[in-house]
């Protein structure tokens, strides 16, 4: 039997809305819609943004990602779903997974797509590509991301201090995305560099209740969910 085939989607920040025409349409019409699983009996979060889009017939399963950074724990979740995935594909069944964002862009599917393939190296995989949150939090801002000729750069996570000192440096825009841990020792640097009034955090960007904060002169201290970014215009 022929191999079913494997769709990555992204389904865009939050907003319903926000996937593609074609995301929607392949995610409509698989067999089988997986996603990550969410934190205790919470839902998972691109399992919200899809599931006014899935039909009744279609079987939905949530796969374990751990939110640890053990190497050895993670390949083991990756390998569990991606074997999960690899039966239904040998049963001749599509899969989706539905990914928040951006599938391409810092996204659990990578991980599971490149085991999968080690498991099943005949296996077809396909991605959509999507909304990802630099440019949902600009147009949640109503600003341009970039112009002309601006460098931007991106700092996924545990950046240090020199490297958002040398982002800085060298680009006219910076994002900062998982932000919440860091953004006092953030804060400080933006201060010291004048960059205060040309940042901007935006909280579940494209979210019907995503929050801005535009002049961070007054919040030295915002505690912020996992899902904001900081955006900072150079010059
Ligand atoms: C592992 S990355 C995933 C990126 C995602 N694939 C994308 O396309 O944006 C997670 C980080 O992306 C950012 N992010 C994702 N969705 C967001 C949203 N709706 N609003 C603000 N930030 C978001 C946050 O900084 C979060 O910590």
């Amino acid at each position: 039997m022929q191999l079913g085939i494997l769709y990555g989607i992204s389904v865009g920040t939050g907003d319903p809305d926000l996937i593609t025409v074609k995301g929607l349409r392949i995610l409509q019409t698989v067999d089988i819609v997986t996603f990550p699983q969410g934190i205790g009996d919470k839902l998972g979060v691109a399992e919200k943004i899809i599931r006014q889009w899935l039909k009744p017939q279609q079987t939905t399963i949530a796969l374990d990602f751990p939110y640890v950074r053990e190497q050895d724990i993670l390949e083991s979740a990756w390998q569990k779903s991606a074997k999960i995935i690899g039966q239904y594909l040998q049963q001749g069944k599509n899969v989706a997974f539905a990914c928040e964002g951006d599938v391409s862009f810092y996204s659990t599917f990578t991980y599971l797509a490149n085991t999968l393939k080690q498991l099943h190296p005949e296996a077809i995989i396909e991605t959509v590509p999507g909304v990802c949150s630099p440019t949902a939090a600009a147009s949640d801002l109503q600003i341009p991301l970039t112009v002309r000729n601006q460098r931007l750069t991106i700092l996924p996570a545990m950046y240090t201090v020199e490297e958002l000192e040398t982002a800085l440096d060298s680009a006219e825009v910076v994002v900062l995305l998982k932000v919440s841990s860091v953004y006092q020792q953030v804060w400080q640097i933006l201060q010291k560099r004048g960059l205060l009034n040309s940042s901007w955090v935006v909280e579940k960007a494209s979210y019907s209740d995503r929050k801005i904060y535009r002049n961070l002169q007054l919040h030295p201290n915002l505690k912020l969910p996992y899902f904001s970014l900081l955006l900072i215009q150079v010059c």
